[in-house]
């Protein structure tokens, strides 16, 4: 496990060459992704069934030799196995069936999780298993807050109107609903790394759209009890958090959460990075669409961003995920940069 160079990483060593890994390396980006895809009825079909998860999750790391797996899954996972049905329509993302009061509340069930999700740890088991010893495996799941964006909204959201009406008007009721999923992602991340994660990063994708009131409440304070729970059960593996769009609140979330090392979305200036990283580790931030552009503005950056954060211990990652329009050989091009003369 100390040989992993992630693992060093988020231990605080700074290494020569970052390790790599990319948000949402497995997807429809990749063609060998399509085509399992094409054989199976639905995306959650893919999550639930061990054998092509554990393969969707190993084929990025097979074609481009990154220093991480990360499991292939979904956030949404965790409210599916709450109970409230979750399904993927091609082309219009995740459709949920809303909760929109205490009352939604009553049929849901945290404790529900575990078994739902039982063939996700199978995964788990298997892809540490077939994983190179110098590979680290990551899990994750999403934060409390963007699970709710999705279980409130009943799906993806521009304006987020009527999950921060509920937060607003209610905030018993939908601190219910956090409350619910706190308890249901301890679990959840406790089984992942129960089963052979070696860390864990928390998606908190929509960080960016509350004031700084509702961050602190509803981000940053579950996180924290996220972390507090998953240290008492599991001291040694390292919580990456990804607030994602939190500027100027990042050093609280990192401070106010107690994360180990934290994900840097793309709008996050290098010098702030380099501030963050006399702290915690940070991951990140390279815009994905450099990774479409290919050529020499992505080489030229991505030099950048290594030789800005050189000082510290840094793992090289996007600022946000891979996009499915992304040529794979510019990601083969990335790599290579990052493993040739600094
Ligand atoms: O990083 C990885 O490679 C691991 C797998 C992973 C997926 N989703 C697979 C996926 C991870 C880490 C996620 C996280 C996730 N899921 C987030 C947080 C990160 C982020 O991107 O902000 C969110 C918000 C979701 C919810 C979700 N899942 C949405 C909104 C969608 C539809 C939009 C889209 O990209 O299709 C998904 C579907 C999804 N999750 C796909 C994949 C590979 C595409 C499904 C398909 O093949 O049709």
């Amino acid at each position: 496990m100390t040989d992993r160079p992630i693992m060093r990483v988020l231990a605080g060593e700074v290494l020569a060459v970052p390790p790599v890994w990319l948000m949402r390396q497995a997807g429809r980006y990749l063609p060998e992704y399509r085509a399992l895809r094409r054989s199976a009825d639905s995306f959650l079909d893919l999550c639930y069934t061990p054998a092509l998860a554990t393969e969707i999750t190993l084929q990025p790391v097979r074609r481009f030799d990154f220093d991480a797996a990360i499991l292939f899954s979904d956030i949404l996972v965790v409210p599916d196995g709450m109970g409230m049905s979750v399904g993927f329509e091609d082309g219009h993302g995740p459709v949920l069936e809303p909760v929109r009061s205490a009352g939604d509340l009553a049929p849901l069930d945290p404790s529900r999780v575990a078994a739902h999700c039982a063939p996700v740890y199978e995964a788990v088991g298997a892809i540490r298993t077939a994983l190179a010893p110098d590979k680290a495996l990551i899990g994750f799941a999403g934060g409390p807050w963007t699970v709710a964006t999705y279980a409130v909204e009943g799906g993806s959201s521009r304006t987020f109107e009527t999950v921060k009406h509920w937060m607003w008007r209610d905030p018993d009721g939908f601190g219910a609903l956090i409350d619910m999923l706190t308890e249901a992602t301890v679990d959840h991340l406790s089984r992942q790394i129960a089963a052979g994660a070696d860390c864990v990063q928390i998606f908190e994708s929509w960080a960016g759209v509350l004031a700084e009131p509702e961050f602190r409440r509803y981000a940053i304070e579950p996180t924290r009890r996220i972390v507090e729970a998953l240290r008492a059960r599991h001291p040694a593996t390292p919580v990456i958090g990804f607030p994602r769009g939190a500027g100027r609140l990042i050093e609280d979330y990192v401070a106010g959460t107690g994360i180990a090392a934290v994900g840097l979305d793309t709008g996050v200036p290098l010098a702030q990075a380099a501030e963050i990283q006399k702290t915690v580790p940070v991951q990140g931030n390279l815009d994905p669409l450099l990774l479409v552009a290919g050529g020499p503005a992505l080489v030229e950056r991505a030099g950048q961003l290594r030789a800005g954060l050189a000082g510290g211990p840094h793992i090289f990652n996007l600022g946000h995920g891979i996009v499915p329009q992304t040529p794979p050989d510019h990601v083969a091009a990335l790599v290579a940069a990052l493993r040739g003369p600094a």
